[in-house]
């Protein structure tokens, strides 16, 4: 009996493990693997540069202090650093992102299927949250302020919101170095070609003039 019970454990401790060795971006297998944007090999990532030809700058970026352009509906631009910005981050499963809201400006609902955000106040007040999967949708919320930090987990629904009349300025790591971002009402709406409005307004209980008028919005 005592045997059984430890073999479980044991089964459980592998499981969990490897279960945490599959929950974010792949482990490391050698000190860098620095994008070759250029090779030719598709694989789960991007294939190294030879280690000979590896230069600082492919650990490098410059620009975070200069603010994004805040000139669009939303009133909010982000400005990322992920492995398309520098290479060096291929394999290493971490990414930044530097997002400016003007005046009420808000980046909307949106998910990161890969990663897990954490977010701090450089400048301003922002009004954030996020809203846990089916089926409890439960809304977590909160008002941050300059120096406040927040976890957004890995794949929920989330915003941040500047209902003040000075402008906010916030970082955010993130953990993958392609988190990847999908804006709900984009997604949604905005689908190329776009989907088919008996599907729209059933999901969303509307007339379908409703789902018009959104969809003319993207
Ligand atoms: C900001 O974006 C707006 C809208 O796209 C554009 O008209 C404007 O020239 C941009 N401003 C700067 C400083 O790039
Ligand atoms: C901003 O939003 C928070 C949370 O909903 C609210 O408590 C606060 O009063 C709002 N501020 C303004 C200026 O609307």
């Amino acid at each position: 009996m005592a045997i059984r019970v430890l073999l479980l454990a044991g089964a459980l401790l592998v499981l969990a493990c490897s279960h945490g060795a599959t929950a974010s971006d792949p482990s490391l297998l050698q000190d860098f693997c620095v994008a070759d944007k250029t090779s030719p090999v598709h694989l789960n990532g991007l294939a190294c540069k030879a280690a000979k030809e590896v230069v600082v700058e492919d650990f490098y970026f410059s620009g975070l202090h200069v603010a994004g352009n805040t000139t669009n509906k939303q009133g909010s631009a982000v400005t990322a650093v992920n492995v398309a910005q520098i290479g060096g981050l291929n394999t290493m499963g971490v990414s930044l992102v530097r997002i400016d809201y003007t005046l009420f400006g808000l980046n909307p609902p949106h998910t990161h299927l890969r990663s897990t955000e954490i977010l701090t106040v450089l400048e301003g007040c922002l009004h954030v949250g996020f809203v846990t999967s089916n089926p409890e949708n439960k809304h977590f919320d909160k008002v941050l302020n300059k120096g406040d930090v927040f976890v957004f987990p890995k794949g929920l629904v989330h915003y941040q919101n500047n209902n003040r009349t000075s402008n906010a300025v916030a970082i955010a790591a993130l953990s993958s170095q392609n988190p990847g971002v999908i804006t709900i009402a984009n997604a949604v709406f905005g689908a190329e070609p776009s989907i088919p409005a008996g599907i729209t307004t059933k999901a969303f209980q509307v007339e379908k003039s409703t789902v018009d008028r959104i969809q003319a919005q993207f």
